[in-house]
């Protein structure tokens, strides 16, 4: 733990390159070559994310927001008297700052990330502009045990923003809120987004922008692996690939070999053959029904939800 500021301190429970070889190593003699999407965010990768929420076609960020800023009374009223609020996949925090001013009986505040710098960069800020919250910034990876420094009595609200929860498997979901559960009373909450089902061409625009931002943000993967775990990659033999599964009822993101190749990592070798791809993410959209029954099954009763007229984005409220 290190004291970064009078009102916030650091823990760093994430060991990026032993995991990082191990899994991608796993992923790639996979039959399906697949990388977790979570590798996609190293400071570069949270850089070009931020650039892709301000993106025209990138709906879900502003939609987001706009249910935040319209629904703020609403969602400060379900929330209650929360005084311990945890984060995953916080980011450049800005969703929080929206909701901050609003839970005056807040005591602690917990982001965890797995991009460090980017994390106690925003941490920072965080705590400059709410010096009488504590802030105790979690560098981990929240798909592992974790343990977190929590002190504070009182209800518990965990806040996961951004349908961050669609990168997982459904089966996933359900693991992932039955954990969250656990870390919870019974009263407490949960405050995630989720995005919703809609047509495609919405959907693929979204993921594959015009100014070629998102193609950036999958591709800083490839130079992640050359620098971070000495690959060979060849960055302009691989293109960007977006589209909607409809059968799976989720958004696809691979990266295309774009002819026969070898790459190294250290001295692991993987065959790639024209058009075959590394599976980089999946961007599950849920229905608000169909989440609300996932919610159940894991001990959360649906308390309030929060749509946009058009309802391309929900926010649950759930409790425990
Ligand atoms: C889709 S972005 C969302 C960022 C922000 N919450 C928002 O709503 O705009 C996902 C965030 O989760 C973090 N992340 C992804 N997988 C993670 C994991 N397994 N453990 C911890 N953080 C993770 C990324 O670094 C990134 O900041």
């Amino acid at each position: 733990m290190r004291l970064l500021e009078n009102n916030i301190q650091s823990y760093d429970f994430y060991i990026e390159k032993e995991n990082m070889r191990d899994e991608i190593i796993k992923g790639l003699s996979a039959p399906v070559k697949t990388i977790y999407s979570k590798f996609l965010y190293d400071h570069r990768g949270s850089e070009l994310f931020e650039l892709i929420t301000e993106l025209e076609e990138y709906y879900p960020t502003r939609t987001e927001m706009k249910i935040f800023n319209e629904k703020i009374q609403e969602i400060t009223l379900a929330v209650g008297d929360v005084h311990t609020l945890i984060e995953y996949g916080s980011g450049s925090s800005n969703k929080i700052k929206a909701l901050l001013h609003n839970f005056a009986s807040l005591k602690e505040y917990v982001p965890i990330d797995i991009s460090r710098e980017y994390l106690f960069q925003s941490s920072l800020e965080l705590a400059m502009l709410f010096p009488h919250i504590k802030i105790k910034a979690v560098c981990g990876d929240y798909t592992g045990p974790l343990t977190l420094p929590l002190e504070a009595e009182g209800k518990k609200v965990i806040f996961f923003p951004g349908s961050t929860i669609g990168n997982f498997e459904p089966v996933e979901v359900r693991n992932f809120l039955m954990k969250s559960a656990k870390l919870l009373d019974d009263g407490d909450g949960f405050l995630i987004g989720v995005d919703t089902k809609k047509d495609t061409v919405t959907l693929e625009r979204a993921y594959d922008d015009a100014k070629g931002i998102t193609a950036a943000f999958n591709l800083n993967l490839l130079t992640r692996m050359n620098r971070e775990l000495g690959a060979n990659f060849n960055e302009d033999q691989f293109e960007h690939l977006a589209y909607y599964n409809e059968q799976q009822g989720r958004i696809e993101m691979h990266l295309e070999s774009q002819r026969n190749q070898t790459v190294k990592i250290g001295e692991n070798e993987f065959f790639f053959q024209e058009g075959e791809t590394i599976h980089t993410e999946n961007s599950y959209k849920y229905s608000i029904g169909q989440f609300q029954t996932m919610a159940l099954e894991c001990g959360f009763k649906p308390r309030k939800v929060w749509t946009d007229a058009e309802e391309k984005f929900s926010v649950h409220y759930l409790e425990k």
